[in-house]
């Protein structure tokens, strides 16, 4: 797959740059959702480390070359990741806007993205946690979190938020309850499938409306366990996309 000339030079995005994945991934979350106007989709995972932020970062950043007005969110208080894949500060976010102490136009950060078709400049706009609290599940329980992204709903296309593993942490249900859909990552040949059938399942229970199954870091391969490099992407590297599936909602 040849490379985008567009993409960011940071190492950390350098898989951006098979962006013909999240070309896919874009176009079927959009199709998705095409029912609703500003829709608010949480990225999560069974388990830990399994690309839940590559996959939130480089959609944000791909629906933005696309043309789309995007609020990227990041709620994993416990480990906030987000604003290291942009560089950008993480002393006021989240948790100033849900504990009251700044207003959300003073947490938001925009950032630039990349050039889209036109040539034109794209950015995206990026609320990271803020600082750490001692109770992030209760703080993020509280019906201020849904207020607030009904908020960014308002100024924004779409919202992606980066959530905490489905498994490990009660928020992401609390947060799944109140947005359009969830979109499952699964780390290929790690995550194992009674875990990914567990995360889907409480997704459902709790009426979340779960749009699609993310398979990360997924390498094709080619005869004794070696790897076919020319097809996926240069590396072998780059989610391919699961068929969406429904709770019905
Ligand atoms: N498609 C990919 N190709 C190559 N490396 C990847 C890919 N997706 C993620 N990674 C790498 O895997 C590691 C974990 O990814 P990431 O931080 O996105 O996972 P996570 O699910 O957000 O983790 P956590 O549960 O800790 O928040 C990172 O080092 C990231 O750069
Ligand atoms: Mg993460």
């Amino acid at each position: 797959m040849e490379r985008d000339p567009l993409a960011p030079d940071d190492a950390r995005l350098a898989y951006a740059s098979e962006g013909e994945a999240y070309r896919i991934l874009r176009s079927n979350l959009t199709v998705a959702l095409s029912d609703l106007e500003r829709p608010t989709v949480i990225v999560t995972s069974a388990d830990a480390g399994e690309g839940k932020t590559a996959t939130s970062v480089n959609l944000a950043r791909s629906l933005a070359l696309a043309g789309k007005r995007i609020v990227l969110v990041d709620l994993v208080l416990r480990h906030p990741d987000v604003h290291h894949w942009y560089g950008i500060d993480n002393s006021v976010g989240v948790t100033d806007v849900l504990l009251d102490r700044r207003p959300l136009e003073e947490c938001l950060q925009q950032v630039d993205v990349g050039l889209g078709p036109s040539q034109t400049q794209r950015s995206i706009y990026i609320l990271p946690t803020g600082l750490a609290v001692p109770n992030p599940a209760e703080l993020l329980g509280a019906g201020r979190t849904h207020q607030l992204l009904v908020a960014l709903a308002r100024e924004a296309d779409m919202v992606i938020i980066d959530t905490p593993p489905v498994l490990l942490a009660a928020e992401t249900l609390v947060i799944g309850r109140t947005v359009a859909g969830a979109l499952l990552v699964v780390e290929a040949r790690r995550t194992p499938i009674p875990a990914v059938q567990r995360a889907k399942d409480a997704l459902i229970r709790n009426q979340t409306r779960l749009l699609g199954v993310v398979i990360n870091k997924w390498r094709p391969q080619a005869g004794g366990g070696d790897y076919d490099y020319g097809y996926g992407s240069a590396y072998g590297y780059g989610p391919g996309v699961g068929p969406a599936q429904s709770n019905g909602r």
